[in-house]
């Protein structure tokens, strides 16, 4: 389960000054990884400010399933006995990844290369989300897979009892995809080489050098190739989980937008693969100032100290940075809406194949609250209204999807009148605290539509 059975309306009314300091949870990509590596190693990996949404949790049930110990010790405190490379059980139940992309295609990669046989399944929204881009090239592993049309869950993934390494370029920017070939390769005999042309989200190849596997990155004129040498002995790592960036977006944008708001949002990751937004937002005219630059948990982060911004301007997006701000596209878009101008975003269609399709969700509900935008299939134009000129007074549908869901309630807090969202369960899957530590710093949002 993702998400309560039940859907839960939420309503976001203009909203005073945000003030105070906004702590937000873990990172879900490097908390799925934690759990992962440290199923596939030898001993207890002990794992600090794990992210305790409902995607991590389906992982760490995954990884149980496959014979890991997985524990909790406390509020993010956790660990995890693996059993090595290739050491996996054959689960005796379908393995159930509710609303998550990272936890299905990551876990498939791990059984990939071993001799069992695993089903696959997840929320009405995993399942219409495309498995191929991950099975097509596990098959060249000698990986099987079984499923519906259209290579969508549930899904059973035969494991190569023999595998052979692979050599294969991405033809879509994909972290979730380029992990996979690398966890499948894990166990494959010589060397697994993956090649991407724009660079994506590194985590994983920062956390197999951490837990000991022989992996180099090479940059050349194809882009970024990834050479990993199969069958290491990974070791237990102690992995502490910086804060989600992703997540941080959300009160980093609502103080952008909400008249008189000074906020200070601590340890957010300068990672070059994840800080596209912030990059924008700087180029739009926002208000942030990035202070004590430091290390933490491997990832470089800073923290950040955001003031209302009243003159922001609409910018064309770069499409090169999509996949440092694939997430962001959503806030990006409310924030785009409260500036000056039109924000541009081409070369966006990966959009179309998230929790929701991202682009046709935020088009139909900024619609809706008075905004003006264009659109194609892998465009989305926001005609900006500036700081306090957006209509709202509307009910957005969030289809199953937890950024569509917080993006409209960001946009409820500036909005003239109210915005609600149909349903805001699926937040659970990445920002459990989010109403908490939003009202926190002075939104109101309360339970219940217009
Ligand atoms: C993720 C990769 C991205 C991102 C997702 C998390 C990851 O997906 O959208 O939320 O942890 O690897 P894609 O790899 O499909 O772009």
């Amino acid at each position: 389960m993702s998400a309560h059975a039940t859907a839960q309306p939420m309503t976001a009314h203009k909203s005073g000054p945000l003030s105070g300091t906004a702590s937000v949870p873990g990172d879900k990509s490097i908390s799925h990884r934690a759990l992962v590596f440290g199923a596939m190693a030898v001993g207890e990996t002990k794992i600090t400010g794990l992210l305790e949404g409902q995607d991590v949790l389906d992982t760490a049930k995954a990884m149980r399933a496959f014979g890991a110990t997985v524990l909790q010790h406390g509020p993010g405190v956790w660990s995890v006995n693996g059993v090595g490379v290739g050491g996996f059980q054959e689960p005796a139940d379908v393995i159930d990844c509710g609303n998550s992309g990272t936890g299905v295609r990551l876990i498939m990669g791990t059984m990939a290369t071993t001799s069992m046989t695993v089903t696959f399944t997840g929320d009405a929204s995993l399942r219409k989300r495309p498995m191929g881009r991950v099975t097509d090239p596990l098959s060249l592993f000698g990986t099987q897979a079984y499923s519906r049309k259209g290579g969508r869950l549930p899904m059973t993934v035969v494991g190569a009892a023999n595998p052979v390494p692979v050599r294969y370029a991405l033809p879509v920017a994909s972290a979730q995809v380029k992990s996979a070939i690398l966890l499948a390769g894990l166990n494959a005999p010589g060397q697994t080489v993956v090649i991407e042309r724009e660079p994506t989200r590194d985590h994983s190849e920062r956390m197999l050098l951490g837990f000991g596997a022989q992996l180099s990155v090479e940059k050349t004129s194809e882009g970024n190739v990834i050479t990993l040498t199969g069958q290491p002995e990974l070791r237990p790592q102690t992995v502490a989980v910086p804060r989600d960036p992703s997540s941080a977006a959300f009160p980093v944008c609502a103080a952008l937008i909400v008249e008189g708001s000074d906020i200070f949002v601590p340890g957010v990751s300068q990672n070059l693969t994840r800080n596209g937004l912030y990059l924008t937002l700087v180029e739009m005219g926002a208000d942030i100032e990035f202070q004590n630059p430091r290390t933490e948990g491997g990832e470089p982060v800073a923290d950040l100290r955001v003031r209302f911004s009243d003159n922001m301007k609409g910018i064309e997006l770069p499409p090169e940075r999509a996949p440092s701000m694939i997430d962001e596209y959503p806030i990006l878009s409310v924030v785009a809406a409260c500036s000056n101008g039109k924000t541009v975003m081409r070369g966006v269609k990966e959009l179309r194949v998230k929790e929701s399709d991202r682009i046709d969700a935020m088009a139909r509900g900024l619609e809706a609250c008075g905004v003006r935008i264009e659109e194609d299939e892998d465009t989305l134009i926001v005609h900006g209204m500036g700081a306090g000129g957006v209509p709202g007074g509307a009910t957005c549908a969030t289809h199953i999807d937890h950024r569509i869901a917080m993006s409209f309630l960001v946009l409820g807090m500036a909005a003239k009148a109210p915005v609600s969202v149909d349903d805001a369960s699926p937040i659970v899957t990445s920002f459990p605290i989010f109403e908490g530590l939003m009202t926190g710093l002075g939104a109101t949002l309360r339970a219940g539509g217009q």
